[in-house]
């Protein structure tokens, strides 16, 4: 799986070429320090211990690098940034019934609009299985040889 570059200052080079999305009876934000543990369970039973891993590090930056879709007081998807490599963004996931309605766009923008905001210029994605999401969505190049990419062999074993 390649990594995708998006630039993030959009036409004319001197702003930023996404905002954060709107999706009726969905807010998306910044995650707080209190909500850590929740996010933390949500994300690994929904997406695994690997994407748990990468939001514990969004957590713990202030301001979080990691932005959350709120449906009432339910989560219903997350994304992160700067998690494994600076400058790079993801992991992002929806929850299976919060799907189709623009969540993923939303919290993409969003994010992406943080890094802006945050002096990057390009943004990566790492390894993404979901290219055609990100070609669709924003403007999205695959990286000639980035597959593997900067990630080694994985550890295997179980999480205790
Ligand atoms: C990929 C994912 C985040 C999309 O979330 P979502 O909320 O369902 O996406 P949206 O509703 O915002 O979709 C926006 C657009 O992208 C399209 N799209 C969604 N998933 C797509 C995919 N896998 N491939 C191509 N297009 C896709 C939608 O059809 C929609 O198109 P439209 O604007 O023409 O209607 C979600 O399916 C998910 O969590 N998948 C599992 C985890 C994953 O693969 N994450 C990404 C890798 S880090």
């Amino acid at each position: 799986m390649p990594d995708l570059l998006i630039p993030l200052y959009g036409q004319g080079g001197d702003r930023g070429g996404y905002a954060p999305g709107a999706v009726a009876g969905v807010t998306v934000r910044r995650a707080l320090a209190y909500e850590r543990q929740l996010v933390l369970g949500w994300v690994e039973r929904a997406f695994g211990a690997g994407w748990a891993g990468e939001v514990a590090v969004a957590l713990g930056c202030q301001p979080a690098t990691c932005f959350v879709a709120v449906c009432g007081t339910e989560l219903a998807g997350f994304c992160c940034y700067d998690t494994t490599y600076r400058g790079f963004f993801g992991p992002l996931g929806v929850g299976d019934a919060a799907r189709g309605r623009g969540i993923g766009r939303a919290l993409l923008g969003a994010a992406l609009h943080a890094m802006w905001n945050a002096g990057y210029a390009y943004a990566v994605v790492g390894a993404t299985g979901a290219t055609g999401f990100y070609e669709r969505v924003v403007d999205a190049w695959q990286i000639p040889g980035s597959s593997p990419g900067p990630y080694p062999p994985r550890l295997r074993g179980r999480a205790e």
